[in-house]
């Protein structure tokens, strides 16, 4: 089995369930729930002996070493992080003590546990970090794509923290000689995304007819990456990567904030017409820009095509229209979210307006 940290997250999640439908292998799950772990995500395997979920703290070292010691994993994969810049300008304490201290703590557990395998086992033995392209800080506009020989630049606590981590698993495998993989990823979209994140706060703002705010003037560009290509390039990397090597996942997507908004609008209007029959893009509403706020991501994503013959299946248009007809029939799921937790981000974040 593999071992699978932050499995009740966004990308987790979604991994976990692809996981098991394209390999049938079973995954133990240590997932802190925090206010972005949601069990819901996980429903349809609540039956199924192939997930088994641990609630806890990539922290606590006791209870790592328990599960590996118990459940053997020839894998880690390791998502759990905080994931949200905005929330890192707020409170950047949370994402040092997950991302980098919980990182370390979880790379000493595993190092140990894989110190004390033998032959086959140890050798086919992999840690798979999940980390993010915005380790590489912020491009201009005629700058080429991040390669993984970019310069690491973190501009946010988030990116910063990454970053930390990353270099940790990189000297794990320079030091120790630690199986490690490392895999840089420009922006997910699609099913289970927790509504901080740009996509799917657009699309329940406009549900709910409120202001859709873009930070600054809105020509601030992301590549987009739709989950289920990422999860697939994840399996790749996995079967095929060379260790101590990183990939840069992305989805040759490159698109304005505004753009993407447009998008989403035009969507929303052809499948969930406004009750007033305005178009939705009528609320976009310019707000206060993130400070330090990137310009430009973008992903040359050449090298796990080449090495690993990963590419990704979903256009733009293809899986941003999925992922709005998958809110728009689980709006039980999106209920279930916006919780009082919720409502006090939005406040803090968007002021109470
Ligand atoms: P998410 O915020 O949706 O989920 C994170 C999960 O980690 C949650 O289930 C949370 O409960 C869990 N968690 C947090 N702290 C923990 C701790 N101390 N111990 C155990 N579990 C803990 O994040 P996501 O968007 O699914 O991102 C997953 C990973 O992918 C992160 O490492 C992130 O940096 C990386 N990443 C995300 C994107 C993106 O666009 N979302 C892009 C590139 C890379
Ligand atoms: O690039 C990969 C990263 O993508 C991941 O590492 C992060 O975990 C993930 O959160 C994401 O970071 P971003 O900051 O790019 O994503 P976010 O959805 O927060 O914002 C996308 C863009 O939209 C960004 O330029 C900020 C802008 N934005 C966002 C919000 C929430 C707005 O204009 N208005 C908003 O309300």
């Amino acid at each position: 089995m593999i071992l699978v940290t932050g499995g009740a997250g966004f990308i987790g999640s979604n991994f976990i369930l692809d996981w098991i439908a394209a390999t049938g292998e079973a995954t133990v799950n240590l997932d802190k729930l925090t206010y972005a772990g949601n069990l819901e995500n996980l429903v349809s395997l609540k039956d199924d002996s192939r997930h088994v979920f641990v609630r806890g703290d990539i922290n606590d070292r006791e209870l790592v070493g328990r599960m590996l010691a118990e459940h053997q994993p020839r894998a880690i994969i390791h998502f759990a992080a905080e994931s949200h810049v905005d929330r890192s300008i707020h409170g950047p304490g949370e994402f040092i003590q997950t991302n980098i201290n919980g990182t370390f703590s979880l790379l000493e557990e595993v190092r140990a546990y894989w110190q004390g395998l033998q032959g086959e086992e140890k050798a086919a033995f992999r840690f798979l970090h999940v980390s993010t392209d915005e380790v590489y800080g912020s491009l201009g506009p005629n700058d080429p794509p991040f390669t993984e020989a970019t310069a690491y630049a973190p501009n946010s606590p988030y990116s910063a923290s990454k970053a930390a981590s990353d270099h940790l698993v990189r000297a794990y495998h320079h030091t120790y000689g630690l199986p490690t993989l490392t895999t840089n990823c420009s922006n997910n979209y699609g099913a289970f995304q927790f509504p901080e994140k740009l996509i799917p706060l657009i699309l329940l703002n406009a549900l709910t007819a409120k202001p859709l705010p873009i930070y600054g003037d809105g020509l601030n560009v992301r590549d987009w990456l739709y989950v289920g290509d990422h999860c697939a390039a994840i399996r790749a990397v996995l079967a095929g990567g060379r260790l101590g090597e990183t990939y840069n996942i992305g989805g040759w997507n490159e698109k304005t904030n505004l753009d993407v908004v447009h998008t989403v609008c035009a969507i929303l209007d052809e499948l969930k017409p406004a009750a007033d029959h305005k178009p939705y893009a009528a609320l976009i509403t310019y707000v206060k820009d993130r400070p330090g706020h990137d310009r430009r991501y973008a992903i040359d994503a050449h090298k796990v095509e080449r090495e690993l013959g990963w590419k990704p299946m979903e256009t733009f248009e293809t899986g941003i229209h999925k992922t709005v007809a998958w809110y728009l029939d689980n709006m039980g799921w999106v209920e279930n979210i916006v919780s009082g937790e919720y409502q006090k981000w939005l406040a803090t974040q968007y002021g109470k307006g």
